[in-house]
């Protein structure tokens, strides 16, 4: 129950146990196909270049920025979090001219801000993180996409920990490269990651196709500003996936498997319901640490639905604390980084473990550990928070099924009445 990785589903790892297969095989390659098409849906895009990117999240974030910056580029970064931070050191590592704005953890930016930025860095790329870990805080990005038309500047964000907990619409919001992981509301292990890229990424990376001597043909252009990876060169990664499949990498068998099974999960689901279950379950454990007597870090109107940071009392030890949850009732809760550590506990309701028993179970084991810590939680407030939360929940659905059902029947009479509704 910390901040992913999470429990994978049962579903994801028998699926890992099957045979291997070669990626040539027919079967393999009609696997990949299948995947970029069930990951279209999870991003809610129809771009062609919707594939897995060999690695954990971090290669996700690797292979869009080393592919789409070229040395000098300038990139804008906001950063609210840990992982603003670990954009921006992969952009300088890809030789760019990075600039940021900061805000304090627990916040996050406006538009405008972002906006005021970019008009004076003028940048090509915009790379922000969606949902920060470290800060358990969504940045909104669904006005961001305009922004960057205007200013014509390519928009990348990270949605490694919120794709599938949090509405999340890469075409809508105007989105040119996303790129994610599974270990989080996807229900899987880390070691790869989906990602997303418009047209006009696509444009520019294939601007810099260098496909390497030994597999090239006679008819290959050969750029002079190669992508400085070759491992994480998507013009040549694109071409793998897609009809030519180009020689590059072995593909990770077993990750596919997993990878794919992971958004086949969520496609059966459907990712609104998926993104509605993280809601749900959040919420309830969100009003469970309250009702326990904790104070929840961060601004409460950006809250990510899948991971909670609530202080940690001053009087226990956040590290006893954890191990005693761990070594008596199995339960992992996290710890925090940077100007959070020590000072909060990171506590997630993610992928499978996004369920009304493992929140009733979290809350009700921190309820006794904390108690024998000498702190004074309240007395089975945390349980009890959390089922007047479901509770609720359910009566606002019973109401919302009976005003539609009410709709409907109003709509059926009308048309027996030959009156249009
Ligand atoms: C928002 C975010 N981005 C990137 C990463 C890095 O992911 P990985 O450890 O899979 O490389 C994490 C990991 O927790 C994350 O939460």
């Amino acid at each position: 129950m910390g901040p992913g990785p999470i429990n994978a589903d049962p579903r994801v790892l028998r699926a890992m146990s099957a045979q291997l297969l070669g990626q040539y095989d027919p079967a393999m390659t009609s696997y990949m196909t299948e995947t970029m098409g069930f990951y279209r849906d999870v991003f809610k895009t129809s771009n062609e270049q919707t594939l897995l990117i060999d690695g954990t999240s971090r290669a996700g974030i690797e292979a869009a920025l080393v592919s789409m910056i070229e040395p000098g580029d300038r990139v804008l970064v906001p950063i609210f979090g840990r992982f603003g931070h670990l954009l921006r050191e992969i952009a300088e590592r890809c030789g760019a001219e990075v600039h940021v704005i900061e805000r304090e953890w627990g916040t996050v930016f406006t538009p405008e801000e972002i906006e005021r930025a970019i008009r004076t860095t003028r940048p090509k790329i915009l790379a922000v993180v969606h949902g920060d870990t470290s800060t358990t805080m969504a940045q909104p990005l669904d006005e961001l996409g305009a922004i960057c038309n205007e200013y014509d500047v390519i928009f990348y964000t990270d949605v490694t920990a919120s794709l599938a907990g949090n509405t999340f619409e890469a075409d809508a919001w105007g989105l040119d490269a996303v790129t994610a992981g599974l270990q989080k509301c996807l229900a899987g292990p880390s070691g790869s990651a989906p990602a997303t890229f418009s047209p006009r990424a696509v444009d520019l990376i294939n601007s810099r196709k260098s496909i390497e001597a030994g597999i090239r043909s006679a008819d290959d252009e050969v750029t002079s500003s190669p992508i400085r990876s070759n491992y994480f060169d998507l013009a040549m990664i694109f071409d793998y996936w897609g009809p030519k499949r180009l020689n590059h990498h072995t593909e990770a068998t077993t990750m596919l498997y997993g990878a794919r099974e992971c958004a086949r999960l969520l496609v059966d689901e459907g990712i609104d319901s998926a993104v509605e279950r993280h809601r749900m379950h959040g919420g309830a454990m969100h009003e469970g640490l309250r009702g326990l007597g904790l104070s929840v870090f961060g601004d409460e109107s950006h809250r990510m639905n899948n991971v909670t940071a609530v202080y940690i009392p001053e009087t226990v030890s956040g590290d006893a604390v954890r191990a005693e949850l761990l070594d008596d009732f199995g339960i992992e809760i996290g710890t925090s980084f940077g100007p959070l550590h020590g000072k909060v506990w990171r506590i997630g309701t993610m992928g499978y473990n996004a369920r009304k028993d493992t929140v009733l179970t979290t809350l009700s084991a921190l309820e006794q550990v904390l108690r024998r810590a000498g702190a004074a939680p309240t007395a089975g407030g945390g349980v009890g928070a959390a089922y007047d939360f479901y509770a609720d929940e359910a009566r606002d659905a019973a109401a919302a099924d009976a005003e539609a059902e009410a709709d409907l029947d109003a709509a059926g009479a009308a048309l027996a009445a030959g009156v249009p509704a």
